[in-house]
């Protein structure tokens, strides 16, 4: 997996300044105000960073951002970058600025010149989510990613205070790397098995395999794997940190490609499918995070893996299937397959560990992007309360999610003339009627949330905290919500 970088604090040390190699970044406040460590490396560069402080350029920078100063004259270093960041800068401007020195960084060592900042952790948080990259299958691309340093007035609080964020950066890389890895690799098998390796953590971790999922009756999401010569796979993980009360779920869609199965999709962008199983690494990474911090709640994992592929034994448009909770499915589409996966883990869930609320996650349509681009998750609930709690969460760790619609109306859409429901029903409302069939699956006591993340779980770009590619959408949040749900 890929390694956070190395992110060091030291005690500040104006005499080391001169002779620091690699590249060096200073903070300067937004009125051009400088810290006793810029003024260092202002006087060494005869003048350089007070220059621009006054200048219309900063004036003009966003908080956050940063220009750099290659080579300075009576330094050793290779180049400086000057980052505009309020004195008590918030929690997004700080991991922005750590974002902008993590990209100017590249694969050199890095000096931040934090001095007193109140937010050095947030911004050395920034800074190891911005400096990932999946270079897992590149030839000549290094591995050898130098770390950082920073330096601050007091190193041991702010070590303690970035523990619990590196842990959380952790989980987000495990995430993206699960979501960038392609499908020949991360096969139901190794996705299994990279979870199966989590009980070194202290997790519970338990695999249930295609003669368990029959046993259990769970014929939609092995209906979808049977295809494929990969086996159906649910994975359940449980962190157990908190008292003896009933755990939270998270659930996860972990298809690990998805080429529509009979109702294939077109070839044009069909690679990207090897991200279709964006929900269940999300939930991967948030149990990661919560066993790496110690989190004191009681939390469940519960993720389906399956591939959708077309084959003689796949699935056919038509066929009707009786789902784990009893009422049966018209598969009038094949290329709706992550709902017949949630259907049955949902259900399964729900039986199996009565839940105190339950959050799925899926990259469930192309409607959603759609509806809402990239920069936004849809979020459906049938509870208020614990809506806002969740969309508070990602509010405060700046992840998009709006709230998107559920409504009986929907479930007229979903009639089906030979079964008591089909999983399709064309383009209009895509993203509710699919929620609105995942509802089917879902108590009425039951608190919950379902997340369709197709538009978030991959960009076609670099973000603010991530490079082109997994962004690790939700791990952040959800961390967020499970605290203050749970450990306040
Ligand atoms: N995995 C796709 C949804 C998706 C699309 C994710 C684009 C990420 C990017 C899902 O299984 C799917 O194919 N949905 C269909 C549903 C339709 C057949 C009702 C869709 O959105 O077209
Ligand atoms: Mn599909
Ligand atoms: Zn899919």
């Amino acid at each position: 997996m890929t390694t956070p970088i190395n992110i060091n604090f030291v005690e500040s040390d104006i005499d080391t300044i001169a002779g620091l190699t690699g590249k060096l970044a200073v903070l300067v406040s937004p009125d051009g105000k400088i810290d006793t460590l810029a003024r260092r490396v202002n006087r060494l560069s005869k003048g350089a960073i007070a220059r621009f402080a006054e200048s219309d350029a900063f004036a003009k920078l966003e908080h956050g951002a940063g220009v750099a100063l290659a080579y300075p004259a009576g330094m050793t270093c290779d180049g400086v970058i000057v980052v505009k960041i309020a004195k008590r800068p918030s929690v997004v401007e700080a991991r922005k600025a750590g974002a902008t020195m993590a990209v100017y960084k590249g694969t050199d060592t890095l000096t931040v010149l934090a001095a007193s900042n109140p937010k050095a952790a947030d911004i050395s948080y920034g800074l190891a989510l911005r400096a990932y990259a999946f270079i897992a299958h590149k030839t000549t691309e290094t591995d050898d990613i130098q770390g950082a340093t920073m330096m601050v007035t007091n190193p041991e609080s702010v070590a303690a205070e970035a523990g619990p964020m590196a842990a959380l950066a952790e989980g987000v890389f495990f995430t993206r790397d699960l979501v960038n890895e392609p499908s020949n690799i991360l096969t139901t098998n190794d996705f299994a098995a990279r979870l199966a390796a989590m009980q070194e953590l202290g997790l519970e971790v338990e695999i249930l395999e295609e003669d368990e999922l029959a046993k259990l009756g769970m014929r939609t999401l092995l209906a979808v794997g049977q295809g494929s010569t990969s086996p159906s796979k649910v994975v359940v993980m449980r962190w157990n940190g908190g008292g003896d009360e009933a755990p939270f779920a998270l659930v996860g869609k972990g298809v690990v490609f998805d080429t529509g199965g009979i109702s294939i999709k077109p070839s044009a962008g069909m690679e990207d499918m090897t991200m279709d199983m964006g929900g269940a690494g999300v939930v991967s990474g948030v149990m990661r995070a919560l066993a790496l911090r110690g989190a004191k709640a009681n939390v469940v994992g519960v993720v389906g893996l399956v591939e959708n592929m077309p084959d003689g034994d796949a699935m056919r448009p038509g066929d009707v299937v009786r789902s784990m909770k009893g009422d049966t499915i018209e598969i009038n589409n094949t290329d709706a397959e992550g709902r017949l996966v949630l259907a049955d883990i949902l259900w399964y869930t729900q039986e199996r560990f009565k839940p105190t609320g339950m959050i799925d996650l899926a990259t469930l349509t192309g409607a959603i992007i759609i509806g809402l681009g990239h920069d936004k998750a849809g979020v459906f609930s049938n509870n208020d309360t614990i809506c806002k709690d969740f969309l508070k969460a990602a509010e405060t760790e700046n992840e998009g999610a709006w709230r998107m619609p559920l409504a009986p109306s929907y479930d007229k859409l979903l009639k089906s003339r030979t079964a008591d429901m089909k999983n399709s029903c064309g383009r209009p409302a895509g993203a509710s009627t699919a929620a609105q069939f995942l509802q089917r699956f879902v108590k009425e006591d039951t608190p919950w949330i379902h997340l369709d993340i197709a538009g978030v779980a991959l960009l076609p770009g670099d973000s603010e905290l991530a490079p082109k590619g997994a962004t690790g959408w939700g791990v952040r949040a959800l961390d967020r919500f499970i605290r203050d749900k749970y450990e306040g």
